[in-house]
Parts: C-alpha cells; sequence; structure tokens
C-alpha cells in the first residue's frame, strides 16, 4: 500500500497540528491545583462566557467532564434519566454507578432524542420504595443517534419538564461544538436550558487531550473536589488549555468542512448496492451506514476495509462507522467511497 491509511475511526484520531504545538509551547503555565495556572484560569473563564454560565473546571477527558457533572449532582442510590444510546450509558465503564452509586432510567427514541413525556413517564415520586429522580442527561449532537442535532426547541423542553420536576440537567456535548456550527445557533443558546454542559476539546477541534465542564458557581465547587478524589487534578495543564485556546480561535469554523465531507461520503455510500446510509439524517462529522448481510457481518468488512486503507469501526452487527475529521481530505473521502463500493463489489460477486 503505498497511500497512508485514511484514517475514519474516529475524530479523537487527529494529531496537534504544527501551529497548535507552537501554542501549547508559547502558554504561559503554572500549577493548576494552586489554581495558578493562567493558561487553564483564561480558558475556564472564556468557556463559563460562551456557553452563559458563571464558572468552569478543565479535566483531562469528556468521560471524566460527564461523570463529574453526575457526581456533583446526585447522591448514591439516585436515578438518572437518560437515553440507552447514551455515552454515558454505553461507553463509560459503569461510571456512574462505580463512582455515584446511580441506576439509570432508560429512555428510548430514534436518532437519540426523546420527549418530555419520556421524562414525565420516568420519573419518580417521593416514595421510599423508589431511587429518587435527580438527574436528566442528554447528549448533543448525539453520537450514537447518528451525530444527531437535537432539534432547540424540543430539547428546551424536555428541561423545562425537567426542572420543573426539581431534576438537575445535564448535557453531554462532547461534540457540541459541531451542533454550534452546522446549526449556527451559539453557545449560549445551545447551554442555556442546562445546569451543566461538558465539552471535548479532543475530538473535532484536535487537540490532544481536555474537557471542560461548566456549570453555576457551587456545582462546579462540587467539581473540582471530586476532580481532585477522582485524580483528574493537573499541574501545569496550561499546555493543555493553550491547545484548547488555539482551537476555539482556530479550529471551530472549520467544522464545517468535516461536515461537508460527511454529506459527500453519506451520499458516495448511499449509492452503493448492499448499502444503506442517509445523507439526510447525516447532521454532522459521524456517518453510519448498514451493509447488507450478504456483504458479511461490520466487523469482517471493517477488516477488508482495513486491508484496502480505510481504517473504520463496525459498532454493531452490520452498522459501520466513518467519521470525518481535521486530518482527512476531500481526495481521501473520494477515496474511501471508491475502496467501499469496490469491496462490495467484489464480495457480492
Ligand atoms: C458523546 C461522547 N461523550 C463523551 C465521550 C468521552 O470522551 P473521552 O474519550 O475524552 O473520555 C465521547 C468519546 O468519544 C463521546 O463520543
Amino acid at each position: 500500500m503505498t497511500n497512508k491509511p485514511i484514517d475514519l475511526r474516529s475524530d479523537t484520531v487527529t494529531q496537534p497540528t504544527l501551529a497548535m504545538r507552537n501554542a501549547m509551547m508559547e502558554a504561559p503555565l503554572g500549577d493548576d491545583v494552586w489554581g495558578d495556572d493562567p493558561t487553564v484560569n483564561a480558558l475556564q473563564e472564556r468557556c463559563a462566557a460562551l456557553f452563559g454560565k458563571k464558572d468552569a473546571c478543565f479535566v483531562p477527558s469528556g468521560t471524566m467532564a460527564n461523570q463529574l457533572a453526575i457526581r456533583s449532582q446526585t447522591q448514591p442510590g439516585d436515578e438518572i434519566i437518560i437515553h440507552g444510546e447514551s455515552h454515558i450509558v454505553r461507553y463509560e465503564a459503569g461510571g456512574a454507578a462505580a463512582l455515584s452509586g446511580c441506576s439509570f432510567a432508560i429512555v428510548e427514541g430514534a436518532r437519540g432524542f426523546f420527549t418530555p413525556d419520556d421524562v414525565k413517564e420516568l420519573f419518580r415520586p417521593d416514595d421510599f420504595h423508589f431511587g429518587r429522580s435527580s438527574l436528566v442527561s442528554l447528549e448533543n449532537t448525539h453520537n450514537r443517534g447518528g451525530g444527531s442535532i437535537w432539534p432547540i426547541q424540543q430539547l428546551r423542553d424536555v428541561c423545562e419538564v425537567s426542572h420543573s420536576l426539581g431534576l438537575h440537567t445535564h448535557l453531554d456535548g462532547a461534540r457540541i461544538w459541531h451542533a454550534i456550527i452546522e446549526s449556527e445557533l451559539d453557545a449560549a443558546t445551545w447551554g442555556a436550558p442546562f445546569d451543566t454542559i461538558s465539552a471535548c476539546f479532543s475530538k473535532g477541534l484536535g487537540c490532544p487531550a481536555g474537557s471542560i465542564v461548566v456549570g453555576n458557581k457551587e456545582t462546579i465547587h462540587a467539581v473540582r473536589r471530586f476532580r481532585k478524589m477522582f485524580g483528574g487534578t493537573m499541574r501545569q495543564s496550561g499546555i493543555l488549555a493553550g491547545a484548547a485556546n488555539f482551537a476555539l480561535d482556530n479550529h471551530l469554523e472549520r467544522l464545517k468542512t468535516d461536515h461537508i465531507h460527511a454529506k459527500t461520503l453519506a451520499r458516495g455510500l448511499h449509492a452503493i448496492d448492499g448499502v444503506a446510509c442517509d445523507a439526510e439524517t447525516t447532521d454532522t462529522n459521524l456517518v453510519f451506514f448498514d451493509i447488507d448481510k450478504m456483504l458479511g457481518d461490520g466487523a469482517s468488512f471493517c477488516r477488508k476495509l482495513w486491508e484496502n486503507g480505510v481504517l473504520a469501526e463496525a459498532l454493531d452487527s452490520q452498522r459501520i462507522r466513518f467519521v470525518t475529521h481535521l486530518d482527512v481530505t476531500e481526495p481521501e473521502i473520494e477515496r474511501a467511497i471508491q475502496i467501499t463500493a469496490d469491496i462490495c463489489k467484489h464480495v457480492s460477486k
């Protein structure tokens, strides 16, 4: 193989650009455990202002950001109302149970969305037999929902009903940046209905690590305490916050390009016999497609893709995900479509 592999496994595979590395090198540093890293402080203030909240806390990962938001807004024995396909439910190693003692009240719904009625139905009245409903968690964009962007009014309605029932609301906004750019609604608009929001710098924004949790002073005070308890405090973390500040300045607007690439991919995949892919519901940079059983299962199909220079992951038996990002070019997108089409033709012969 002469070409470098086209890595569509995730937007987390991006390498920091030279300009980002320079920004990291130049970032003034302190010791964030003492609260005097100026770059971390600047990033936290910037993110709190962006999302229209009072405070923010910089943490190593999206998983930790979500788990801290949960720990800070629940007590052991509580229930979290959440979509069953959410990252928090599926991919955080049972953290909500292990770290916060919470169980899930699972909602279902197409594309990762649900309704105010779903919340009302799962809400537990005050009765000592029941776990206490305390938190509703949404994900936007929704990863397994296909990078889907919540309809803003539906999201507001869900949060309004949740608050009226006395529940806290959390947004797993690992990829909220994509929703902001695609919808042209700003961070404060998406953030307004929530008590806490987590957002990642290490996905579409191209940083090596780092996430933020935003919320009110009291909650973020608790987040800082639990960050220490969970082992997530860092020292000269301005080196990472420097990357995040650079990304907010330079990598936000360009997400539009990733979305255009994703649409191109989805349309190209849709045109292949044996592949089902809906360009209409490909809202952002995650492209999900289903392969016909005659093409084998997702895992064996991915092995063929890998052998032919396209790296991707099967998420279910017939379902595969391609992710566009900073390090994939338009010609590579075209080549990925061609390679997928060639494999399908070859296998179905
Ligand atoms: C929706 C969502 N939330 C949270 C995370 C966790 O982020 P991290 O890998 O930084 O822990 C991910 C990671 O892919 C994600 O897709």
